[in-house]
């Protein structure tokens, strides 16, 4: 699907990496690198700053984001991985192109109206605690996809939007100086994954505080898989594999044969909560022991990580500055 195209994708640094980033963004961002003609995939830092307002936090998930891609064995000479900010070009490219991106584009972007909505709910002014980086996310966005002349943007349904926009905002500059200069990208919407269910049942996210981080220690590991939220059944009660949290986790790190057996346990009745839970944990252990390894490895040599995201960086920026060099000539008639 993506031979030929040049796709790209960003990641915020806002946590540390849990399970559901690893089946719903991770794995399959790492199998569209392997398939692209040329892929960039990059730590968006400077989308995290409307949020996080602790340095040290930024950096650490960085590092861990970086070190869970670097771990899980993504192709660092064919993808180019780097950290949004080490590529200056970002910051001309955002300036020039708020001049060609309306307000009115912006007051209909969800990520923004969603923190407006909520506000109101709670009886505060609309624009209480919204500052200009969650307004102008959008235009950053467009930066980052139209700098690298990307053709494809995988994302969930919930970025879809900030893709439309950076195809208008690309569309609006073509028009505007009567060129073709900014390739004009598309969202793909990967086949849905359903949700990956966190501790309590609901949809794991860091927000719940129900998630398990993709590489805790065996024990912490343990601990949280035996804390998984079960209803009442006995052993022997037959129990609906696609209601279990531990048998939709369990069939993404499982072989086909021993998900089906142990949905053939549930369905029939036989297999208690605990001993189901026992099962997850050897799995899930024994299918991440060694990418767990080298992900400590790297936090504890964070020299290597800076190494790879910095030969990516530039590598970036070779692209970035054509890109700029194009835009800056048809606004300002030179180079910047
Ligand atoms: P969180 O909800 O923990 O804050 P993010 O919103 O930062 O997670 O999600 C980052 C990426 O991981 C997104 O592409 C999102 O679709 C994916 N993702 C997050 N949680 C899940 C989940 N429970 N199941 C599947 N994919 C998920
Ligand atoms: N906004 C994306 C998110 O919240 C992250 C991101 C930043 C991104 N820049 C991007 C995704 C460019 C795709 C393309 O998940």
């Amino acid at each position: 699907m993506f031979e030929e195209k040049t796709v790209l994708t960003g990641i915020k640094p806002t946590g540390t990496p849990h399970l559901g980033n690893l089946v719903g963004a991770i794995k399959p961002v790492i199998d569209m690198s392997n398939e692209a003609e040329k892929s960039y995939i990059f730590i968006a830092d400077l989308h995290a700053l409307n949020a996080v307002r602790d340095s040290d936090l930024i950096k650490k998930w960085t590092n861990e984001v970086a070190a869970t891609f670097l771990a899980l064995g993504l192709d660092t000479k064919k993808a180019v991985f780097f950290r949004q900010s080490d590529v200056s070009e970002i910051y001309k490219l955002t300036v020039m192109l708020m001049n060609v991106t309306s307000k009115g584009l912006m007051n209909r972007s969800h990520a923004y109206k969603a923190v407006s909505a909520e506000n109101v709910e709670n009886g505060n002014a609309p624009d209480a605690g919204i500052n200009m980086g969650l307004y102008t996310y959008p235009i950053l966005m467009a930066a980052d996809i139209l700098l690298y002349n990307t053709d494809v943007v995988p994302v969930g349904q919930d970025q879809k939007q900030h893709v439309e926009m950076a195809r208008d905002i690309a569309g609006s500059f073509n028009h505007t100086y009567n060129d073709e200069v900014l390739v004009v990208p598309e969202p793909v919407i990967p086949k849905a994954t359903s949700a990956i269910p966190g501790l309590d049942g609901r949809k794991m996210s860091k927000s719940y505080e129900n998630h398990i981080p993709i590489f805790a220690e065996p024990k912490k590991l343990k601990k949280s898989i035996m804390r998984i939220v079960t209803d009442s059944k006995r052993p022997e009660d037959p129990k609906d594999p696609d209601d279990s949290t531990i048998y939709q986790l369990y069939q993404h790190f499982a072989p086909k044969d021993k998900a089906d057996e142990m949905r053939k346990q549930f369905t029939s009745g036989g297999l208690g909560y605990g001993d189901a839970k026992k099962m997850l944990f050897e799995m899930i252990d024994t299918s991440i022991e060694e990418s767990r390894s080298k992900y400590y490895e790297l936090l504890a040599h964070p020299e290597k990580i800076d190494e790879v995201l910095e030969d990516g960086a530039k590598r970036a920026q070779a692209v970035a500055v054509e890109t700029v060099n194009k835009v800056s000539k048809a606004m300002l008639g030179k180079i910047i």
